[in-house]
């Protein structure tokens, strides 16, 4: 059971898999097109197309929005700001493209502080980076600071990774939002919710001048036929991702029980994973969990993750097992 990467652990639809079968030699010979999974993408979100830019999985339009933010040096050598933990790509991005990231870290609840990051920005920050929820702790961080917080960092761009929005219900989209704040982009990926990663298809949102730098970043055929056929099928079938949130969420009630049983610290994560403390043993529970067919993420190497272990949560029935076998686990390591 892949319970480290939060992936959708029933797989993708099965009309996404219908349309995938359908598709023929044309679609494979021919550059795809994107017209129709743009729009879909933009209904589901219900801003205008032109608020849309497609990407080849949300990491790209991470590396899109570094490699577009670095294109002007003139203020000498460009910095991105986030906190510590976080999602791993924004630092990579950062560096790869000759940047410095500047990190801000969390308090133990991971709480986010918008004026502790406001007070990282300098003349050299290009973008902020902030996932809500959190990654790897799933708590999240609040529209209105973030809101607060574009306003405050102008003409520096608010990247707000919303990876798991679907899961938390919690959403910065709005097209008023970005006529408002034009500064801030908001990423979302098809990979969770919709069950679709090994397609990649993701979307960075925001005001159509602030998306047209990335654009010129993106290769113009950035995601696959394949993927550009599955997105409006993954997003017309409401009722297979309603399904999922509901497994999930109970998923995650459940573990959180189990947690509190164990006497495990765990924070109250809105996303389909959960941040656990394991205890000393971490390495140990995570190579006897795996020989229990249960693969989790260790986090205990990262600041604030000290001997923690993250799982996803997804279908009942794998959390169930998964449960069972950090319960067996636990009893022989104690
Ligand atoms: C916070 C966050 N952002 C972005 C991504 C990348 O998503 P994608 O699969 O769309 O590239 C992930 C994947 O784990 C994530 O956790």
């Amino acid at each position: 059971m892949r319970l480290h990467l939060n992936e959708n652990t029933a797989g993708c639809s099965p009309a996404v898999l219908e349309r995938l079968r359908a598709l023929g030699r044309q679609d494979a010979g021919f550059y795809p097109d994107y017209g129709t999974a743009r729009s879909a993408v933009a209904g589901c979100f219900g801003v205008p197309d032109d608020h849309v830019l497609l990407t080849n999985g949300l990491d790209e339009g991470i590396l899109a929005a570094v490699g577009a933010s670095f294109r002007d040096r003139s203020g000498g050598a460009p910095e991105t700001v986030g906190v510590a933990p976080a999602f791993d790509m924004y630092e990579v991005c950062t560096t790869a493209l000759g940047g410095r990231m500047v990190l801000v870290p969390l308090d133990r609840q991971f709480r986010f502080d918008p004026a502790a990051v406001q007070a990282a920005v300098t003349s050299a920050t290009r973008i902020v980076f902030v996932a809500n929820p959190h990654n790897p702790s799933g708590v999240p961080c609040g529209l209105d600071g973030l809101r607060a917080l574009a306003r405050a960092i102008a003409p520096a761009l608010l990247f707000v990774d919303e990876a798991y929005a679907d899961f938390s219900g919690e959403s910065l989209i709005e097209t008023e939002t970005f006529a408002r704040l034009p500064n801030l982009l908001v990423g979302r990926t098809f990979s969770k919710a919709y069950g679709i990663a090994g397609l990649r298809a993701g979307a960075v949102i925001g005001a159509p001048a602030s998306l047209a730098p990335l654009a010129r970043v993106v290769p113009p055929y950035s995601l696959n036929a394949w993927a550009a056929a599955a997105l409006p099928v993954a997003i017309a079938d409401r009722a297979y991702r309603a399904w999922y949130l509901e497994q999930s969420a109970a998923s995650r009630a459940l573990l959180q029980q189990a947690c509190e049983r164990l006497a495990l610290e765990t924070w109250p994560s809105t996303a389909n994973f959960l941040l656990v403390r394991v205890g000393e043993r971490t390495a140990e529970i995570v190579k006897a969990l795996a020989a229990r067919g249960v693969i989790v993420r260790d986090r205990s190497r990262e600041s604030g993750c000290e001997q923690c272990i993250r799982i996803t949560a997804g279908l009942v029935d794998d959390t169930t097992r998964a449960i069972d076998a950090l319960e067996e686990v636990l009893c022989a390591v104690r």
